[in-house]
Order: structure tokens, then sequence, then C-alpha cells
């Protein structure tokens, strides 16, 4: 590919304090600094992809701006000894696609230390399948092992189930023997189907969930996986059983977290924290080295789409209306 070869990229741009997406011919002379070239084949959509998209909550500050926070694809050109040319490679957080230019684009140019080799058991469309979302739910699996949860032990909440982090913690967690009780919000119930199909022994959509709960509830779960925050991480909280742990990944119902210090100090539960954009590296191979052997050959049809570029606006607004289910997969060539 020669350096002024057109290639299309989705461009988020500002006009009058409002952001703009739209499909641009860019060309390799116009990418960004970086000791890596990726000819890209799959992005994703994941949460952070569909505020930036729809100039929610100023992930994107830098204009013009491509987004995506997570690609897939192989090594087009290269100064870096551990990724030359030809080599398959994932790039997921890091601030790519919020700072740094992402993965809606046909061709990128990143920081070689951003990078992991595709890991054993993938190729460029499942790891894009997992994508940051799949990642993170990995990432919380593994704190939940690391506080001593094991398949056996007990239930273990997922909550957000349908969304992209909370499908492949649903499949994840089933596929590795936990029992897995799934939760959605009221008025989802076309989605219980799908959850049970990903592995969930029981799907529960309470109106409770959406009322701040008691300082302690009645003992429920083992350990949990969860992707609301607010309310909801309050109550998973409250109704841990003693000793249980908590991954707490996201805020899809929100930042706030309005409980009482009770269920650590009265029941030992803990709260553990899980970031997947800054990461350390050890620990990213590590978590794609598992999802490569565990999650390899799950049925990723049921889990994730495919849709073009020229799509993403339309399900980034799906995304904030807070009713997906399952991952995208942006094919950035389709
Ligand atoms: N820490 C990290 O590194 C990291 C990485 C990835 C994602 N995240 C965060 O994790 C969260 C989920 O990301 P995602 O990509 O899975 O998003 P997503 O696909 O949009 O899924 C979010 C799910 O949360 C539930 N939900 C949405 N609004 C809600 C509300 N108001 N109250 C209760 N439940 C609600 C819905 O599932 P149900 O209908 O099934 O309840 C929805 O499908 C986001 O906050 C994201 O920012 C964090």
């Amino acid at each position: 590919m020669k350096h002024d070869d057109p290639f299309k990229a989705l461009v988020l741009t500002q006009e009058d304090g409002r952001t703009q997406c739209g499909l641009q011919d860019l060309t390799i002379a116009q990418l960004p600094a970086g000791d890596v070239t990726v000819k890209v084949d799959y992005s994703s959509l994941n949460y952070k992809d569909a505020m930036a998209v729809t100039g929610t909550g100023r992930i994107v500050r830098d204009f013009p701006m491509v987004p995506g926070i997570d690609l897939a694809g192989t090594v087009l050109a290269s100064s870096a000894p551990d990724y030359p040319v030809g080599t398959p490679v994932v790039l997921t957080g890091w601030s790519v696609g919020e700072r740094f230019w992402g993965g809606y684009s046909q061709v990128q140019r990143v920081r070689s230390e951003w990078l992991v080799p595709l890991a054993d058991g993938l190729d460029s469309y499942k790891a894009m399948a997992i994508g940051t979302a799949g990642l993170t739910a990995m990432l919380c699996v593994m704190e939940l092992e690391a506080a001593g949860a094991r398949p056996g032990a007990g239930t273990v909440l997922v909550t957000g189930a349908s969304g992209g982090v909370g499908s492949v913690a649903v499949a994840l967690l089933a596929r590795l023997g936990y029992r897995v009780a799934a939760l959605v919000q009221p008025g989802r119930e076309a989605v219980h189907p799908y959850l049970m199909s990903l592995g969930a022994a029981e799907v529960i959509a309470g109106a409770e969930w959406a009322e701040v709960p008691k300082p302690l509830e009645n003992q429920r779960w083992t350990a949990a996986i969860d992707t609301v925050g607010s309310k909801v991480l309050a109550r998973v909280l409250a109704s841990l059983e003693y000793g249980g742990v908590v991954a707490a990944c996201g805020l899809a119902g929100g930042a706030d977290l309005p409980g009482t210090v009770m269920p650590f100090i009265l029941r030992g539960v803990r709260l553990a924290g899980v970031d997947s954009v800054m990461c350390p590296a050890a620990r990213r191979r590590e978590a794609w080295a598992r999802l490569g052997r565990v999650y390899g050959e799950t049925p990723f049809a049921d889990i994730a789409a495919t849709a073009g570029l020229g799509q993403v606006p339309q399900l980034a607004a799906r995304l904030m209306a807070g009713n997906n289910r399952g991952r995208y997969v942006i094919d950035v060539n389709g």
C-alpha cells in the first residue's frame, strides 16, 4: 500500500460544540506518529465507543478523531522488532479511540507498546467479538479467582448481563463451570432465552434492583461481576454472602454508589475494581491467552453481530439507550 493510497475511516469532528461523525478518505501520510502501521481487519463497538460517537460525556476532547477503542489486524509496516510485518496483532484501550486515533479505520498507525500478539485459539474476528468488553470480563473473572472464587461454591451474579461485558462474562463463567445468575433490567424479557443459551442457570429481573438497598440484604451470591454501578452495585454488595467478592467494572446505571460500609465490616465482603484501559501489558497477555484457551471455541455468532463502519452511529445510539444485546464486531472493510 502506497502512502497516498486512500482508505476509509470514520472521523469525529465538532461543529458548534456538537460532535459530528462521518466516513472520510484518509491516506497513510495523514495518520499520527507511531512505530507500527496496522492493516485493520475488524474493530468492535463498546459502551465507550458509543459515548465517543454520540458525543456523550466528553470522551473525546481533540478533533478530528478516529474513534474505536479496539482493533485487530496485521502489521503492514513496522520499526518495532517485536512486531515485524505480517504479525497478527490486537489493540484495546490505552486511550486509543479517545485521545489517540483508533480502530474505525482500514489502516491505523499506533505505538508498539499498546499491541498484544493475537493469542492462540483466536483470529482477528474472534478477537474483536471479545474486544475490550470480553477482555474486561476476563479481568473480572481473574479478580474473582484471586479472591478465592471457585466453580461449585455457589452462584455468581452478572449484572447488565445482556450487554457486551455482561454477555461475555456469563458465557465465560459458564464455560469455566460456575453457576451463573444473570441480572437484566425489568421489561427485557426478550433477552432471557439468549442469556440461558449463553449458559446462565437463572435470569433475575426484580423491580427492587431500581431501589436503594437496606444496609444488609439476604445473602444470595458468592461472587459477582458488576457492569452497572449505582443502586445495582450497592444491592450486590448488600446481598453478597459472607466473604464474597464483586468485581466492579462499569457504570451503565450511574457512577454513584448509594450504600453503606456494613457489607464490608459485618460480612467481610470485598470490592475489586477492574480497569482494562491501563491494565499492565503482562496481565493483558495472560487474560488474552486464557480467552484464547477458554473462549476460542465459543459460538460467537450467538453473541456477536457484524456491522460496517457506516452503521456505527446508529448502533452507538442504541447502546446509549441502554438496550443492547451482546457484541458488535465492526468490519472496517465491509
Ligand atoms: N472498567 C473497564 O475497563 C471497562 C471496560 C469495558 C466496559 N466498561 C463499562 O462497563 C459497562 C458496560 O459496558 P458494555 O460495553 O457491556 O455496555 P453495553 O453493551 O451497553 O451493556 C450495558 C448493559 O447494562 C444494562 N443497563 C444499561 N443501562 C442500565 C441502567 N440504567 N440500569 C441498569 N442496567 C442498565 C443493560 O443490560 P440489561 O438490560 O441486561 O440489564 C445493558 O445492555 C459500561 O459502563 C462501560 O463503560 C468498563
